[in-house]
């Protein structure tokens, strides 16, 4: 094995923006074994008296997820959210035309709002712009976030729930732009629905923000005018502006794959340009963020209809080394796009596309879970500009592109920092040198990495713990200056700490 060599200069004055704590989200959807089976599951010995899993509410708190976006997804345009609320004896059984399964509706808002409480994360909550109507935008904002008085702030009261729910984050609608949506419309049709709806949502309670329909990934045929012209109708009432994408390895070209990144954040700078164009054409002192609230590797098949049963088994992806080191360089992209991007939830956080499984008597953590834990739990403060020179590794899809991708956060109110790399070769270790160039005392104080030879490795029931990030010898730094040998197919993270 050769061994390759890079550089990375950091300077903590150098930096990009604040770090949104919304970053590190997820995304609940009424599909699969996300919600029965998955969080919630009252007939099982772990769950607590609210039939939450309390084995997966531990295995969530650890990955620190800051906000969770629920009902949906594509369940949500066909959702009245009427069935989830009240009695739970009285709820009707519905037939899930998004995903052809049966819904229970023993879960709903007010148990999706004790969940968030449970994991101590905010709730994002979609409405309905497919079979719902700006009416019912509204109406589920006053059941919400109204204190009393009025019919539904008075029907949550009657529903056990006397303290308002104050949900901040709401979506308006999902993937309106995708001809399988229930509802789908035109950027025109979207657009002057999700205004009016944000309208009424936002007269019910200016402190909410709103977060307008994207496109549903960069292919889609419409995209990007689909996001200019809706962002051009709705702009002054919508804060942030959708992104969905999933990733895979679709041709078994394990090089390119490794250097999806570069989409990641094309994507982004893509929808930069439009958030920019729009707010100048619309002569507006206003302005709306991304929130990249679907995101995942997605791509092995398995069945996407529940032919009719409760909580079928839906995509539960087996994630292996190369996923996870995909979810990294994500993560990454995220902090490297921090001026823009401010929420982000990976869809989904169990069972259903999820590298968190569940079966009755325990949890199986796939190597992107780890993955997820480190940085959500770590990049904190502000992203720093780095300045990375890589050797290029070479793919079919994308050319040359670096064979390291890496991030680095700082945080000034607690002088402590990260650094996140991915070494994306297939058989050269890099060896790295880090040189601080803004003069202070720097030490490395842990070190963790998550590697392996084989890039299709995976977790099982039967061996667990095949792939997980271990603590590594964390290197010394003298002068400003330190090396670190990255082996090849790795997920690196340094945490640092500043001595002034
Ligand atoms: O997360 C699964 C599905 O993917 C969602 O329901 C939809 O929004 C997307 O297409």
């Amino acid at each position: 094995m050769t061994t390759l060599k890079a550089q990375i200069f950091l300077d903590t004055n150098r930096t990009i923006a604040p770090i949104s704590p919304l970053l590190f989200g997820g995304f609940v959807e009424h599909m699969g074994r996300c919600v029965y089976q998955g969080i919630y599951d009252p007939q099982s010995p772990l769950a607590d008296a609210n039939g939450l899993r309390q084995d997966v509410l531990q295995a969530l708190r650890d990955q620190a997820y800051t906000v969770i976006r629920y009902p949906g997804g594509n369940f949500l345009s066909g959702y009245n959210w009427l069935d989830g609320v009240g009695p739970k004896g009285e709820r009707p059984l519905r037939r899930n035309l998004a995903w052809q399964s049966i819904e229970t509706n023993q879960f709903g808002t007010n148990e999706f709002v004790d969940f968030c409480q449970a994991i101590n994360a905010a709730p994002m909550l979609g409405v309905n712009m497919g079979t719902g109507t700006i009416q019912t935008a509204a109406d589920l904002v006053e059941y919400c976030n109204i204190a009393s008085g009025t019919y539904w702030s008075d029907l949550r009261a009657s529903h056990g729930y006397r303290q308002p729910h104050n949900v901040r984050y709401w979506c308006v609608g999902n993937e309106m732009d995708g001809p399988w949506q229930i509802g789908h419309l035109d950027a025109v049709a979207y657009g002057n629905k999700a205004l009016e709806a944000a309208k009424m949502m936002k007269w019910q309670d200016p402190t909410i923000q709103t977060v307008l329909c994207g496109s549903s990934g960069d292919k889609m045929p419409t995209y990007p005018d689909w996001d200019r012209i809706a962002l051009e109708i709705a702009w002054e009432h919508v804060d942030y502006h959708s992104m969905h994408y999933y990733a895979g390895n679709r041709d078994n070209d394990t090089a390119s794959y490794l250097a999806n990144a570069v989409e990641f954040e094309n994507f982004v700078e893509t929808l930069e340009g439009t958030l920019r164009y729009v707010k100048a054409r619309r002569r507006s002192n206003h302005d709306v963020y991304l929130s990249w609230d679907e995101w995942q590797v997605w791509y092995k098949g398995d069945p996407l209809q529940g032919n009719w049963t409760e909580a079928p088994h839906l995509a539960e992806e087996i994630y292996n080394l190369e996923d996870a080191l995909v979810v990294a360089q994500w993560l990454n992209v995220f902090l490297r796009k921090s001026h823009v991007l401010k929420v982000a939830c990976v869809a989904q956080i169990v069972n259903v596309i999820s590298w968190l499984h569940t079966r009755p008597g325990g949890l199986l953590k796939q190597p992107s879970f780890y993955v997820f834990q480190l940085v959500s739990s770590l990049a904190r403060g502000e992203a720093l500009d780095l300045l990375v020179k890589a050797p290029p590794v070479a793919t079919q899809a994308y050319g040359d592109v670096p064979t390291l991708d890496v991030s680095a956060s700082y945080d000034a109110a607690t002088q402590q920092g990260a650094i996140f790399l991915v070494n994306r070769s297939l058989a050269e270790a890099v060896t790295a040198e880090f040189i601080w160039q803004d003069g202070k005392t720097v030490t490395i104080d842990h070190a963790w990495q998550l590697t392996g030879d084989d890039p299709k490795a995976s977790n099982s029931w039967e061996t667990p713990n095949r792939l997980v990030a271990q603590p590594v010898a964390k290197p010394k730094v003298s002068d400003g200056r330190s090396t670190l040998t990255l082996p090849p197919l790795s997920f690196t993270v340094l945490q640092t700490s500043v001595q002034i």
